[in-house]
């Protein structure tokens, strides 16, 4: 079987404060491994991974990891318009990352109208979790999670503890909605690209149809 193949590829962004851990999550998904000492991302950085979400459908997953550092904001801003997925990381241990999960998720959803960016949040660095440490309590978390509509996972890029659950749940939300038609493929956005018979088809019947009924803008995303 030729790895290279695949039917549909998805472009997900990771988004999240500076040093929440947004390149050792990706780095230990796509290498399995982690670094004490990582360089700080500079702009966006690009990764590539494969995941059969299944039996034959396989999803050529496209990352893109930008840099949590504001001096790069408007550099990152460019690729939230092409993301069909989204990442949105914090540190368990630093309030303030947490905090400041809700403008990453207003900004992302403001910037891609019409279009939809489906998220995931992800509670980073659990393997920090001595007396102490933690400054984020898990019902927190979920209750954020509860509000901005979308599923929570607890992981550590360190440890491996929840990292490919937590990438696996993004890839088949997404791949779920486009299934129901909740993610519509549209002229001249690349969140989502088609493949082979089976793919071309779904794309060419969302095209026709985005094409005769134009959706009203969401006001937000999930
Ligand atoms: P920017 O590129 O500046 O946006 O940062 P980032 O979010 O990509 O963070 P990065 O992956 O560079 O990690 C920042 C620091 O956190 C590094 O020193 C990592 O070794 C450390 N780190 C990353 N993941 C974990 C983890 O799961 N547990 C612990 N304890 N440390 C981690
Ligand atoms: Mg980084």
């Amino acid at each position: 079987m030729d790895l290279t193949l695949w039917q549909y590829q998805f472009r997900i962004i990771m988004l999240g404060d500076s040093t929440v851990g947004k390149s050792s999550l990706l780095k230990r998904y796509t290498e399995d491994t982690f670094l004490e000492s990582i360089n700080q991302t500079v702009g966006v950085d690009f990764h590539v991974h494969f995941l059969e979400v299944e039996p034959g459908v396989r999803v050529k997953l496209q990352f893109w990891d930008t840099a949590g550092q504001e001096r790069f904001r408007s550099v990152t801003r460019s690729y939230y318009r092409n993301s069909v997925g989204g990442l949105l990381v914090f540190n368990l241990t630093n309030r303030a990352s947490f905090e400041h999960i809700k403008d990453w998720h207003a900004e992302v959803c403001e910037w891609v109208q019409p279009h939809r960016v489906l998220f995931v949040l992800v509670g980073h660095k659990s393997d920090r979790d001595a007396p102490g440490e933690r400054d984020v309590s898990k019902e927190e978390a979920e209750k954020l999670a509860g509000q901005l509509g979308v599923p929570y996972v607890e992981a550590s890029a360190k440890t491996g503890h929840k990292v490919t659950e937590a990438f696996e749940l993004l890839t088949r939300r997404v791949y779920q909605g486009l299934m129901s038609r909740e993610v519509e493929l549209r002229e001249g956005w690349d969140g989502v690209k088609c493949s082979g018979p089976r793919a071309l088809q779904l794309q060419r019947a969302s095209l026709t149809r985005s094409a005769v009924t134009p959706k009203p803008s969401k006001k937000c995303c999930g």
